[in-house]
């Protein structure tokens, strides 16, 4: 018989009876009210998926209005994984209304406001899924704000609200003149014609005994116009709100970080934030531009500006911190959509050991990544008869083209590096927009090398 979840106060023998009087079938998803205060909830047969349980908690809470509930199981439940639960749970009951008006005598929006589970769950599994969702949430609540809320200054502003929490967290942010004293051309090549001021965050976890250090570079366009070369509507310009999904997602790994205060590791959050936009001071098509490590890029293409923007912050990551693993995550590519599909992130590192650890924390995070080749024939396609480099190749294996442009600005020889490429997973309709992807696979990540 499939096992079942029972929304309302009352021992879990109670629930078979129940269960029988309504004839519930307890397919995986399922849910019946009984009465007012009672919702049966189906976990379906074999394993259970824990963080499906957890979604379905929140959706029952919801679709009944209910701020509290306590849960009781049929389940196994020493066979019930906390942390998914408690993720699922938080995740399950966030709505994305902030931006809609509520008629006056319409009811508050839904929060769920206490959960008691009345079946033994291991506390701290419970708090690392809690601080994993929160994570996830902070994600989700930066990618869906529309780019006129949602600025680098805004990203810095929450930087500093998560700086705020830890005491083991300390912020930098650079202004526009600060990266300009560094030299990055490139990033404010991107930056040059926004009336947004760019913002360089530098925000740092340690923990008192670090023993891996790592640095996360997050994608930060908080619009991408495509610049000069301007998107069409065909190809999605009202979307590109979401092209700070890679920076969302590093933020809210250090949301995760700032709650789970691993002791051995130090992990430093850096996003080049800005704007691509057009003006008769922006970038041109053609115009060659200075890397902060002196090399030159004739940007043949203003619309493939994430590159140029990571390549600055890939270098001062390596600069000015410690870290023997960098990674950097973006939505960087339209044809890594068209490789991989919706709901798979292309993963790209020279180093074994770290596509061992990006795999593992794909699955335990349920982020999917797929493993993409760094094939170095295809270089080639990135010479310049003028500059070292140009910013794009041929329309054919763009992603893979687009991570050799970045591994140019790496040295592999130094720090082990990978390339994450968000752009299918970061958004989807279906999931109710965005989807936090990369905040749990970041976490999970750094959290693997702890302890
Ligand atoms: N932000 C886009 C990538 C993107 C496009 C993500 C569509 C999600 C959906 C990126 O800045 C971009 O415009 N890339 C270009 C690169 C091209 C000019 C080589 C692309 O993918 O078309
Ligand atoms: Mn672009
Ligand atoms: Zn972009």
């Amino acid at each position: 018989m499939p096992s079942a979840a029972l929304c309302a106060y009352g021992p879990a023998s109670d629930i078979s009876s129940v269960i029988a009087r309504h004839s519930f079938k307890g397919a995986k998803g399922s849910s019946v009210a009984v009465g007012p205060r009672l919702i049966l909830v189906g976990l379906g047969k074999g394993a259970v998926d824990s963080r499906a349980f957890g979604k379905s908690i929140a959706s029952a809470a919801k679709s009944n209005n209910v701020g509290r509930v306590a849960v009781a199981t049929t389940a196994d439940a020493s066979a019930i994984n906390a942390s998914e639960l408690s993720h699922g749970i938080l995740t399950g009951a966030y709505e994305s209304t902030r931006f809609k008006t509520r008629k006056e005598d319409a009811p508050e929006p839904f929060m769920l406001k206490a959960v008691d589970l009345l079946f033994d769950c291991d506390p701290s599994s419970l708090a690392a899924g809690s601080a994993m969702a929160k994570g996830v949430l902070l994600a989700r609540y930066l990618v869906e704000a529309p780019p006129n809320v949602c600025t680098p200054t805004h990203m810095a502003e929450a930087a500093a609200h998560i700086s705020n929490l830890s005491e083991r967290m300390s912020l930098k942010v650079l202004e526009k003149a600060d990266c300009e004293k560094e030299g990055m051309g490139l990033y404010l090549g991107v930056a040059e014609c926004s009336a947004e001021a760019p913002k360089f965050i530098h925000l740092t976890y340690k923990g008192p005994n670090a023993k891996s250090k790592f640095a996360i570079v997050g994608k930060g366009l908080t619009f991408d116009s495509g610049g000069y070369n301007i998107k069409s509507a065909a190809s999605m310009i009202e979307m590109m709100k979401f092209d700070m999904g890679g920076a969302g997602a590093t933020l809210g790994c250090a949301r995760a970080i700032a709650e789970m205060q691993p002791d051995d590791i130090e992990v430093h959050f850096i996003v080049a934030s800005c704007e691509n936009m057009v003006d008769g001071a922006g970038l041109r098509p053609g115009d060659i531009l200075v890397a902060s490590n002196g090399k030159t890029v004739e940007v043949n293409n203003t619309d493939a500006e994430g590159r140029l923007t990571l390549a600055d912050a890939l270098l001062y990551a390596q600069k000015y911190t410690d870290a023997e693993t960098v990674v950097d995550i973006a939505t960087l590519t339209g044809a890594c959509m068209v490789a991989l599909g919706p709901d798979v992130s292309g993963m790209y590192s020279p180093e074994d050991s770290v596509v061992e650890a990006m795999k593992k924390a794909s699955k335990s995070s349920g982020d999917k990544v797929w493993h993409m080749p760094l094939e170095e024939s295809y270089l080639e396609q990135l010479k310049s008869p003028v500059a070292d480099y140009k910013n794009t190749g041929g329309r054919l294996g763009g992603s893979i083209t687009a991570a050799l442009f970045l591994k140019e600005f790496v040295d592999t020889e130094k720090v082990h590096w990978s390339h994450l490429d968000i752009a299918g997973p970061c958004w989807n309709d279906k999931e109710g927009g965005a989807t936090g992807h990369g905040a749990a696979l970041l976490a999970d990540f750094v959290m693997s090398y702890s302890r």
